[in-house]
């Protein structure tokens, strides 16, 4: 398993390009299942976790054209050969679940392994399968796999989300399309990659309206066309190079990053003494000898803070001037890196969903285990900034969503190298 080595780099100089989201991609990819014509999709990040998606929809019968290295990848679903998403394939990544709804919808039937839990906490999917039988269709859970079946088709439904979840809104607009009728999801998620999705599947044809709001309206459609369609800016990993260059200081410019998309970030950061400018082309991170002052932090839904940036934010509050409270209101078990953040020389209480981060004057290098692709990343941007040397082991979860991470950093001046023999 690999390793990265992590020295102490000063402040990062330079641009940094922001890739395609992962998590809209994963969810672009399984919505190629419901187009009768390709849909190609550009900006693609070449991941694990991307990569293994398509691996899946091959399976499906899916004719995935993308080469090794390339940011566009073609899907021909055409012919949908299977509708059984096996335990091997679903365990890997719960991503993989979404392949459900798009297959019921196009061929009315499908047999999918339940995700289950994961590192961050239990991560049900009952929102998902409400969302589905409520549309219509008949659900059993046998021997840990989903077999749903609407064999007349999937009827168009209201439905009143009890708490907002991505992956439900994002699972049932995908089933919704082709839906008879119209579907009125509410309280719905208003994540970026929600509208992305919606804007790529109005693109292949279907009539979505209200993304981006708590109310969202699916006016079904007989079939969905292909189309070609841009992967949003990847919000999350642009908020990770702003904490690094933060936390390094320096002078950092995120080309491709999109202010609208990270907006309690740059609040935060702001109130934590860093200069956050934004351009028409990205987003430039300055601090040039400030101080960083603490912070508190509460991970909400979209537009809150996310919780995909709360261990890197965590991190970050480490080395400022004072104490900050970091609640984490999305998962329950999510702060798997506090412990690993102490091995570095942090200070931090965990009491239930609250850390508390007392700054310290220093970090120093240790080896540290990366528990997921967050927390993984959370270790590298205290390593930047922490005295000695870091080792990150267990960094395949770092591959599952970050992209040429250490060259990327590595090109502003972090010194970061990987090695193949961590256990
Ligand atoms: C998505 O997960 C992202 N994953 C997560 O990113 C992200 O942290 C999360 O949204 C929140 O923004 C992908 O897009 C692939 P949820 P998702 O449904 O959709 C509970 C990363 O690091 N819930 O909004 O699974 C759930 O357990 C990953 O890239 C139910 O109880 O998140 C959680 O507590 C990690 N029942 C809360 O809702 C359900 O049926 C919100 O989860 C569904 C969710």
């Amino acid at each position: 398993m690999d390793k990265l080595s992590i020295l102490p780099s000063g402040p990062m100089e330079g641009r940094i390009p922001i890739s395609g989201a992962k998590n809209s991609a994963l969810k672009l990819m399984a919505a190629s299942l419901l187009c009768e014509q390709p849909l190609v999709l550009t900006s693609m990040p070449n991941l694990a976790d991307t990569r293994f998606m398509a691996k899946l929809l091959q399976s499906l019968g899916v004719v995935v054209e993308w080469p090794t290295g390339e940011a566009l990848c073609r899907m021909d679903a055409a012919n949908i050969t299977s509708t059984i998403a096996p335990y091997d394939l679903v365990r890997k990544m719960r991503a993989t679940f979404n392949v459900l709804g798009p297959l019921l919808a196009r061929v009315g039937h499908a047999t999918v392994s339940l995700p289950g839990g994961c590192a961050i906490g239990a991560r049900p999917v009952d929102l998902h399968l409400k969302a589905f039988e409520a549309m219509g269709a008949d659900i059993v859970i046998e021997e840990g796999y989903v077999k749903a079946a609407a064999l007349r088709g999937l009827k168009g439904a209201h439905i009143n989300f009890p708490f907002i979840s991505v992956g439900a809104t994002e699972h049932a607009m995908l089933a919704a399309v082709l839906a008879d009728g119209e579907t009125i999801l509410e309280n719905a998620a208003c994540e970026p990659e929600i509208g992305d999705l919606a804007i790529c599947l109005n693109a292949c044809g279907a009539k979505i309206t209200g993304y981006g709001t708590p109310t969202i309206r699916i006016q079904g459609v007989a079939k969905l066309t292909g189309a070609r369609h841009d992967v949003i800016a990847d919000r999350i990993e642009a908020g990770t190079f702003a904490i690094a260059a933060a936390a390094t200081g320096g002078n950092v410019f995120l080309e491709g990053a999109r202010a609208e998309d990270l907006g309690a970030l740059i609040d935060a950061l702001r109130k934590a003494g860093v200069t956050v400018e934004v351009e028409p082309k990205g987003l430039r991170i300055k601090r040039n000898g400030s101080g960083l002052v603490a912070v508190d932090v509460d991970t909400r839904p979209h537009p809150g803070f996310p919780t995909d940036l709360q261990a890197q934010f965590m991190a970050l509050m480490c080395i400022a001037e004072g104490t900050s409270t970091i609640r984490e209101n999305i998962f329950e078990n999510r702060f798997m890196h506090a412990p690993e953040l102490s091995r570095l020389g942090a200070n931090i209480t965990v009491r239930g969903n609250e850390a508390i981060v007392k700054g310290v004057s220093k970090l120093k290098g240790a080896p540290v285990m990366a528990t997921d692709l967050r927390a993984s990343v959370s270790l590298v941007i205290a390593a930047l900034v922490a005295e000695g040397e870091t080792t990150v082991n267990r960094i395949y979860h770092l591959d599952r969503g970050f992209e040429r991470l250490e060259e990327k950093l590595g090109r502003c001046g972090a010194k970061i190298t990987r090695s193949g023999d961590s256990a």
